[in-house]
């Protein structure tokens, strides 16, 4: 695809995806796992209901910026009904690929595939991978109950 077209088509995604997230909210009786971005203090509130070693369901919410907002929804899409061990690689794989290391297994991604041009704005990583990490926190806490 051309490189252009490709920008368009992550910058019509980041929008849609910011104006109208998938997932947001919170899952009643859920203990919500809360993460700040250092760099601009916006927290993300991430509840995750696991079914034993899957994900049923996930929801966000928080007061971040576009980025931030649309790679929560993304992420959200991508790993609901995955295991545990399946969503820890999605964050490896999101996490390496913001940061400019190109890996084959991207496209298990999803939509979130298309947040690799983050990598051109360093500052903006943590961003992109704030709702990701808070997923992986979530997924420690489960394991330790
Ligand atoms: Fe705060 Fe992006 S500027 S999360």
């Amino acid at each position: 695809m051309a490189l252009s077209k490709l920008n368009s088509l992550y910058m019509a995604l980041i929008a849609e995806h910011s104006k109208n997230p998938h997932h947001k909210g919170t899952i009643e009786g859920v203990e919500a796992v809360l993460l700040n971005n250092p760099t601009c203090g916006d927290l993300i509130s991430l509840t995750v209901k696991f079914q034993e070693d899957r994900i049923e369901d996930i929801a966000f919410s928080g007061d971040g910026c576009s980025i931030s907002t649309a790679s929560a929804s993304m992420m959200t899409d991508t790993v609901i009904g995955k295991t545990k061990e399946q969503a820890l690689e999605l964050i490896t794989i999101f996490s390496e690929m913001v940061q400019g290391q190109e890996n084959a297994a991207q496209e298990k991604l999803g939509e979130a595939e298309l947040l690799a041009g983050v990598s051109k704005f360093p500052q903006r990583i943590k961003c992109a991978t704030l709702a990701w990490h808070a997923l992986e926190k979530a997924i420690e806490r489960s394991q330790q109950a």
